[in-house]
This record gives structure tokens, C-alpha cells and sequence, in this order.
């Protein structure tokens, strides 16, 4: 039976090349790039490489920006509780219930510390309120706002400009983690106020365990890992360097394909929306009414338990995510659905579509194939769930 990947937002196939970019750090050029010696400073020299691709894909003015961290949920935390080092005891955190857990964690760590945080509201696309945003930051004599530029489970895009432009008249600092965003779509992070940006390479086709920080020339940070020279001593720890050269090469990759790839996946992605809404009864599309990431597409199934949905998906070799399994594993409802207020009965049948690179238009004929009878099925088989919302 055919199998169909449709979780790139969880995590993309390691694009071949970046395999190959990655292999002669492992097998040949093994040496520590902070040794002085010739066989170091060819290992130094590729990581500036390295450093200079990720640069180019978010457009920094400088490689020195880049910082490179063990993941987005490092650079996350870096950025969060450096800004708040900095700014001091007084200073509020500005941002959004919809971010990822690598946010809203160090967030709440904060304020069950005392630090003043901002909740603030969203639309119904899960896009944040920008009165509410400029009134936070009248109200904060120091502040970092920090909103994500594209949601992981919806694909909605934030309106950054906006908001980092806002936090640069309150002269607040201003962070995004740009994870799902990059390589998806072009961006380009000298244009804006962005102090700092979070990326992760195992989103774009590049190895797990590795990430940068983006750091604007001038920003002032605290480091998060203390103890080494590394990065300038920015992020101690000697360097996962495969691993950084192939983050490297993958943004390289996306930054030459990404133009013609996200007009593919975004047909692909049409195609199985439109479908699934067509062929499956009581379908609603989660944010729908704003500009989204090309590949992305959530969907409720109304009065559906999602789990149920993708368990038999996965029976038929279909992965996909729900909405509501959250990163601990529990089976918590969506944190991003219920603050855009969608209504339970759609929430506890959500499920994510992501496509990437390798999608193609038989693995949406599969799906449109497969899940109709499926969500039959799963309707036969539930029990009426009471509408709670
Ligand atoms: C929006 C967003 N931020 C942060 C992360 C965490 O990234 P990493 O796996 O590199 O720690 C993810 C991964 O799921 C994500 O989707």
C-alpha cells in the first residue's frame, strides 16, 4: 500500500543533499572548530559557510547574526529570557495564546516568577488584536513582544510588519519565531524591526538537533548556555557541526527551490482542501479567512475525535497530526484552536494536512481516496459527542 507523508509541519525527510553536505564532518572532518590547528580552522571555515547560508536565507544584513543553538526551542528560550535578563525585572512580555509550547513555556516560567506577561486576544484566524498589542505596549515601560510569523498547526500568518513596526515605536524589543515560515516563503529580516528570530533546520529538509538564533547587529543578549567561547560566547558548547553544515545546505537549497515549491505544494494543497471539503461531511476549514503558508491545511471534522481519525489514517499508511495531540502527548484540545474560539465539536476532530518537498498529486489522490469512507466510518462508530463550547 502506498504510503503518504503529509506531516511536514512535524518534521520534513532529510533532503539527500544535505545527507552528502553532511557526511565528511562526520567521517573525515572531525576536528573541533575551535582548535587552532589547519584541520580546525578548515572546520571553523565551513561553519562560516554554514552561518552565511542561513544569513542569506533570512535575508540578515550580516553572517555574525546567526547564532546557532541546539533547535528552535533553544533559540526560543534564548531569546525569551535573554530579552528579559536585559530589560530587567520590571519589563512585561507582549504575545499571543497561539504560540508554540517552546514560546508559551519559557513565557509562563516567567510569569509564575512574578514578570509581568500580556496575553493578547486573537481573531478567529488566530491572528493577534493590534489595539490590544499597541495598548500592552503604552502600558509597559519595557517590554519584548514576541508573536510568531507563521502558526505550526493553521499556517496563518501574523501580521509581523505590524507588529514589529508597533513594538519599534514603544521601542520594545521584538522576537519571532519564524520556524514554520522560513523556507516556505521569502522573508527578509534587515526590512523589519526584528530584534530576534528563531529558526529550526529539521523544518526545511535539514537534520533534527539544530537551529539558529538571529540576533540583530547591536542587540543586546545574554547568553542562555554559559560556560564556553563558542559562537562568541553567545552559546557555549562545542558545535554540532554536521549537523550545522547541513542546516547550511538545506537553506540553501530552499532558497533556490523555494519560489517554485511553494506554487506546487500550494496546488496540491488547494486540490486536497477542496476535496476533503467536498467529499466529507461535516468539514470545516480552520483559518480559512487569512493569508496562510502554502502547505498547510487544518481541518475539523465535526463531533470526530481526531486521535480516531488518525489512527485510521495511519492503519492505511496516511501520517498526519491532529489538532489536539499537544506536545506532551497528552490529549489536551488545541491550545491554538480553542483561543481563535472555534467551537469544540470542530476542535476535538481537528486534524493537520502539511505538505512538503516530496508531495505530490498521487499522495493527495490517496488521501481524497482513503478518508472520505474513513470519516464515514469514524460517524458510524461515535458516539454522539455533546457540543461543550
Ligand atoms: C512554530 C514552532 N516553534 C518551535 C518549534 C520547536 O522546534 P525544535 O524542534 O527545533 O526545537 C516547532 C517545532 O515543532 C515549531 O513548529
Amino acid at each position: 500500500m502506498q504510503s503518504v507523508y503529509l506531516d511536514y509541519n512535524s518534521t520534513t525527510p532529510t533532503d539527500p543533499d544535505v545527507v552528502e553536505a553532511m557526511l565528511p564532518y562526520l567521517r573525515e572532518q572531525w576536528a573541533n572548530p575551535s582548535s587552532a590547528h589547519n584541520p580546525g580552522n578548515q572546520v571553523r571555515r565551513a561553519i562560516d559557510r554554514a552561518r552565511e547560508q542561513v544569513a542569506t536565507l533570512i535575508g540578515a544584513a550580516e553572517p555574525s547574526e546567526i547564532i546557532f543553538t541546539s533547535g528552535a526551542t533553544e533559540s526560543n528560550n534564548t531569546a525569551i529570557l535573554s530579552a528579559i535578563e536585559t530589560l530587567g525585572a520590571h519589563a512585561s512580555v507582549i504575545t499571543s495564546p497561539t504560540e508554540h509550547a517552546a514560546v508559551i513555556g519559557p513565557v509562563q516560567w516567567l510569569e509564575q516568577r512574578g514578570q509581568s506577561v500580556k496575553w493578547i486576544s486573537v481573531d478567529e484566524n488566530g491572528q493577534p488584536d493590534l489595539e490590544e498589542v499597541t495598548s500592552a505596549l503604552k502600558e509597559s515601560p519595557a517590554a519584548l513582544a514576541s508573536f510568531m510569523w507563521a502558526n505550526n498547526e493553521t499556517g496563518v500568518l501574523s501580521p509581523i510588519e505590524q507588529l514589529a513596526e508597533a513594538a519599534a515605536e514603544a521601542d520594545a524589543m521584538f522576537h519571532t519565531d519564524a520556524v514554520q515560515m522560513a523556507g516556505k516563503m521569502p522573508l527578509s529580516v534587515k526590512e523589519l524591526p526584528i530584534h530576534m528570530l528563531s529558526l529550526s533546520a529539521h523544518k526545511l529538509c535539514g537534520p533534527k538537533g539544530v537551529g539558529a538564533l538571529y540576533l540583530r547587529k547591536g542587540t543586546r543578549m545574554k547568553p542562555f548556555l554559559r560556560g564556553g567561547h563558542q559562537e562568541r560566547a553567545r552559546r557555549a558548547g562545542t558545535e554540532n557541526v554536521p549537523a550545522i553544515i547541513g542546516f547550511g545546505k538545506a537553506c540553501e537549497i530552499a532558497q533556490k527551490t523555494m519560489e517554485q515549491e511553494s506554487s506546487r505544494v500550494e496546488r496540491l494543497r488547494n486540490r486536497l482542501e477542496e476535496g476533503i471539503l467536498s467529499s466529507c461531511k461535516g468539514a470545516q476549514l480552520h483559518g480559512g479567512g487569512a493569508q496562510r503558508l502554502p502547505n498547510t491545511l487544518n481541518i475539523g471534522f465535526q463531533q470526530l475525535d481526531g486521535e480516531a481519525i488518525l489512527y485510521m489514517l495511519d492503519d492505511q499508511n496516511v501520517s498526519v497530526s491532529t489538532g489536539s495531540a499537544c506536545e506532551s502527548g497528552s490529549l489536551e484540545a488545541s491550545h491554538v484552536l480553542k483561543a481563535m474560539g472555534v467551537e469544540r465539536t470542530y476542535v476535538n476532530g481537528a486534524i493537520r494536512f502539511s505538505l512538503g518537498k516530496y508531495s505530490a498529486d498521487q499522495d493527495v489522490d490517496t488521501v481524497l481516496e482513503r478518508l472520505p469512507a474513513i470519516i464515514d466510518r469514524c460517524r458510524s462508530l461515535a458516539p454522539q459527542i455533546k457540543d461543550e463550547s
